[in-house]
């Protein structure tokens, strides 16, 4: 059921009518408000239910993670739903993509967001992807990534995405948001997020895309960041984060300085604020920490300690030879004479040779 793009107003009529067989309602950008009835708990089959951008409101009901349980998009993006996130949610076994962005949602973003079991698996069978292929050839969504709205369609069974952007949620990024290791794009940015980035972040190997921007999140920036190998789209822009940022591998490529600006506290290259200590180089190498820079240390270090003894030895040796005439005389004579002497050798033997031949 698609309605998408069009001047419905008013609320969802709460119908008494059977759509316990709807896979699919696309209701997005029109001008629907009020609360979602209770009659959609009936609902049962849905795998998609998109109604971004409109004026729905109330808070986004418990039912929908109890009851709406084969739903695997959904999409409430754009309206004026508050409260908090009910944690119900992580029921949904076969969620991929939750898109909650631009509402007036608040409290704490729910613990249990850990457990969603779909989200936690890194690479789809083949099998999956052709098995659902009917269904998904008719789908198609409109998910943010990386900064704009994409449609997705038939690879929309590959997508696994929360966005948790534009609300009003407070406390610390739930730790179990590491398990969900196919995560490939998370946006939380615009709330009043506090406390640190989980060092266990790493763990979502496939995640793409992090927007933590306009938070309050502090602490280091964890060095871990730079083992996502598939990470090219980072912001941790207008937090309180603090301490250098760690540079190395990944984080190397996204060498971009907008995506930490709005930290007073952070310092070292993309910046252009130094760290304290930062002046002489050898000093800076030590702080950064991770593999390979105690190699680069060393190398330093050896050309550190050959750099004055090679000057020492150069001017030992020519220093000498400059200002003693007799002893450069000498040298120049040692060198002459030992060509000299290598030469008739060389000369005798090949003359000694040519004879035995002969
Ligand atoms: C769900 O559907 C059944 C009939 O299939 C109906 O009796 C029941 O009232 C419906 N529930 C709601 C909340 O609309
Ligand atoms: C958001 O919710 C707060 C109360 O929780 C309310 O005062 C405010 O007007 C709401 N904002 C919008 C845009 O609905
Ligand atoms: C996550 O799921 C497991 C089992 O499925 C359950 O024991 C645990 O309480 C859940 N965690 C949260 C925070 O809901
Ligand atoms: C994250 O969400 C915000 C607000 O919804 C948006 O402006 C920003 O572009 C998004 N970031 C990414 C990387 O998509
Ligand atoms: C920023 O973090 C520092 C500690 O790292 C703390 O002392 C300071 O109060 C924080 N500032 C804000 C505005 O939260
Ligand atoms: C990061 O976010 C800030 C603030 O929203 C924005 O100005 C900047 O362009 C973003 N950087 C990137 C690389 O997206």
């Amino acid at each position: 059921m698609d309605f998408e793009n069009n001047f419905l107003s008013g609320g969802i009529p709460s119908s008494k009518s059977d759509l316990s067989q709807l896979t699919s309602l696309h209701l997005s950008k029109n001008n629907l408000s009020r609360e979602l009835p209770p009659s959609m708990m009936n609902c049962t089959r849905l795998i998609t239910l998109d109604l971004g951008e409109n004026k729905f409101s109330g808070s986004i009901p418990k039912w929908i993670g109890e009851n709406l349980t084969s739903l695997m998009f959904l999409i409430l993006r754009s309206n004026m739903f508050m409260g908090n996130i009910p944690p119900q949610l992580s029921l949904l076994s076969k969620l991929q993509v939750l898109d909650l962005s631009q509402n007036n949602l608040s409290g704490k973003i729910p613990e249990s967001f850990g457990n969603f079991s779909a989200m936690a698996i890194a690479n789809k069978t083949k099998e999956y992807i052709f098995t659902s292929w009917r269904f998904f050839r008719l789908e198609s969504i409109w998910v943010l990534w990386k900064g704009s709205l994409y449609e997705y369609s038939s690879t929309i069974s590959l997508v696994i995405n929360i966005n948790l952007s534009g609300n009003d949620l407070h406390g610390e990024i739930p730790k179990g948001i590491t398990h969900l290791f196919g995560l490939q794009s998370l946006n939380l940015s615009k709330n009043h997020l506090t406390g640190i980035i989980p060092e266990d972040i790493s763990d979502i190997r496939w995640l793409e895309s992090l927007d933590l921007s306009w938070n309050r999140l502090s602490g280091m920036i964890p060095h871990t960041l730079s083992y996502i190998t598939s990470l090219n789209h980072l912001n941790l822009s207008y937090n309180n984060f603090s301490g250098r940022i760690p540079s190395g591998r990944q984080l190397d490529t996204i060498n971009n300085s907008s995506i930490y600006t709005g930290n007073p506290l952070l310092c070292g290259p993309p910046l252009l604020k130094q760290c304290p200590g930062d002046e002489t180089d050898c000093g800076s190498q030590l702080v950064l920490g991770g593999e390979g820079v105690e190699d680069e240390l060393v190398i330093q270090l050896l050309l550190i300690s050959m750099a004055p003894g090679f000057v020492v030895g150069f001017w030992v040796v020519c220093g000498i030879l400059l200002f003693k005439r007799s002893w450069r005389l000498a040298y120049y004579h040692f060198f002459d004479d030992m060509g000299n002497q290598l030469h008739v050798t060389l000369a005798r033997k090949v003359a000694n040779f040519k004879k035995n031949e002969g």
